[in-house]
């Protein structure tokens, strides 16, 4: 089986083997942290096994779920944020046809909600939904998210009055914790269907979990395979060898970050990888922005992004590296036809893939950049499948695990996340928050 590689050549002339491997007994610590659990935010760490414990019950009820859904459903709407969002976002871009909103369904389409609180957003969901089948997933693990819980509640009253409470009551699964909070509550008091997530998975690393499985599987997506790409993975990272994909991955990133590499951004030459860059950006930038630490996280889409952002990264401030995500095999090909006008003159690249002249797009950029400066760490997945991203997903979460670990940060908590939330509470005059009130209203005149 072709897996994933990792390429960090173009890493030498900004930080040197010896810089990158004074970081071993590190990085080395990281991983027993990890595996042994005695590391910061060691109550945190059910994502770790995930793959290899994977409990063929639950798979298999996840997939029964997920059928009745799409064979019901002309639309199941995912409403969660962040963790409970971006990895099953990210999967399903990844995976689905890029027109697929606009070509003939092959089953229920999955639609996002409670991501952002765009009223004109949810306007145009409830337009869409209107008079059409639907079903929902709410996932919180909290369950008391304001950002779902406004999206729920709005589309739950909606799938109410259009198909009556019983219809919606088996058309509405909720994923959430065990036994606490306000979703909870609720789906047991509806009778909904549920599944949990489990207490030691935190938001940004449960994607391997029902929150993330539920709605690929609705997608249609093989999570099986998605869940054999991640063992696999879980199996190649268990050691401290540079042959650990991960291991190598978190030292040579704090390596660069110690030269003064601060940012580090996700590069991606195929469009059906920009989610997987926004999940990427919450798993690293939730886990490692702490204690005025951390590398900050950004990401660009290419060829696309060579024509806005190319600039900066080509003279900006060397303050940035780059992590490259090729894909080697495409799963179509496009040839470029001969104009014996050539009035455009690209016959010099008639008869090739439109997948080589990306190929070569790519190798110009990184060539310029590292010879303008910016680092340049290099993976290629052999192809857009579950199989692939399964891995990929499990060598980013277990990286980000060591690499927390080398910065000396817990990188399972989040605690600057309620800052934004504290004051809007305040804003709202939400119960309990009253001396908060107060207190912002005093700064506000
Ligand atoms: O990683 C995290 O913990 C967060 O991004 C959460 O996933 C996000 O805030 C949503 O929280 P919840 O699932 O409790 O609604």
């Amino acid at each position: 089986m072709n897996s994933m590689q990792l390429n960090i050549k173009n890493v030498a002339p900004f930080a040197t083997k010896e810089q990158i491997d004074a970081l071993d007994s590190a990085a080395a610590a990281g991983l027993e942290k990890l595996e042994k659990g005695t590391g910061a935010g060691n109550d945190f760490l059910g994502w770790l096994h995930l793959p290899s414990s994977v409990d063929e019950a639950l798979i298999a009820d996840i997939e029964n779920t997920a059928r009745t859904l799409r064979e019901d459903c002309e639309y199941v709407v995912a409403i969660g944020i962040g963790g409970s969002y971006l990895g099953a976002k990210a999967v399903i871009s990844a995976l689905t046809d890029s027109f697929a909103d606009l070509k003939p369904a092959t089953g229920a389409r999955v639609v996002f909600a409670g991501q952002n609180i765009g009223e004109d957003y949810t306007n145009e969901l409830v337009a869409l939904l209107k008079g059409k089948k639907f079903g929902i997933i709410v996932i919180s693990k909290s369950g008391t998210t304001t950002e779902p819980a406004i999206a729920f509640r709005i589309l739950k009253e909606m799938l109410e009055k259009q198909e009556g409470k019983d219809y919606a009551a088996k058309h509405i699964v909720a994923v959430t914790d065990a036994a606490r909070g306000a979703l909870r509550k609720l789906a047991t008091e509806e009778g909904y269907a549920t599944y949990v997530i489990p207490d030691n998975v935190g938001g940004r690393f449960s994607v391997l979990t029902p929150v993330g499985l539920l709605p690929i599987a609705v997608a249609g997506l093989d999570i099986r395979a998605l869940l054999a790409g991640a063992k696999a993975m879980e199996e190649a990272t268990a050691k401290a060898c540079d042959c650990n994909l991960s291991y190598l991955y978190a030292k040579t990133r704090n390596a660069l970050y110690k030269q003064g590499k601060k940012i580090e951004i996700l590069v991606n030459y195929n469009p059906k990888l920009h989610f997987l860059a926004e999940w990427w950006k919450q798993l690293y930038g939730e886990s490692e922005g702490k204690d005025n630490l951390g590398i900050f996280p950004a990401a660009v889409d290419n060829s696309t992004d060579l024509h806005s952002m190319g600039q900066w990264i080509q003279e900006g401030e060397r303050s940035i590296f780059e992590t490259v995500i090729s894909v080697a095999k495409q799963q179509t090909e496009v040839v470029i036809p001969t104009d014996e006008a050539n009035l455009d003159g690209l016959n010099y690249i008639a008869g090739k893939r439109i997948d080589e002249v990306n190929k070569m797009a790519e190798l110009g950029t990184v060539l310029a950049h590292v010879d303008g400066g910016v680092p340049n760490i290099h993976i290629t997945l052999p192809e857009l499948s579950e199989r692939c991203l399964g891995e990929i997903i499990y060598f980013f979460e277990k990286a980000c695990g060591i690499s927390g670990y080398i910065l000396d940060v817990n990188p399972f908590n989040q605690p600057g996340v309620e800052a934004y939330k504290k004051n809007m509470f305040a804003l709202l005059n939400k119960p309990g928050y009253e001396e908060e009130s107060k207190a912002i209203q005093e700064k506000l005149k």
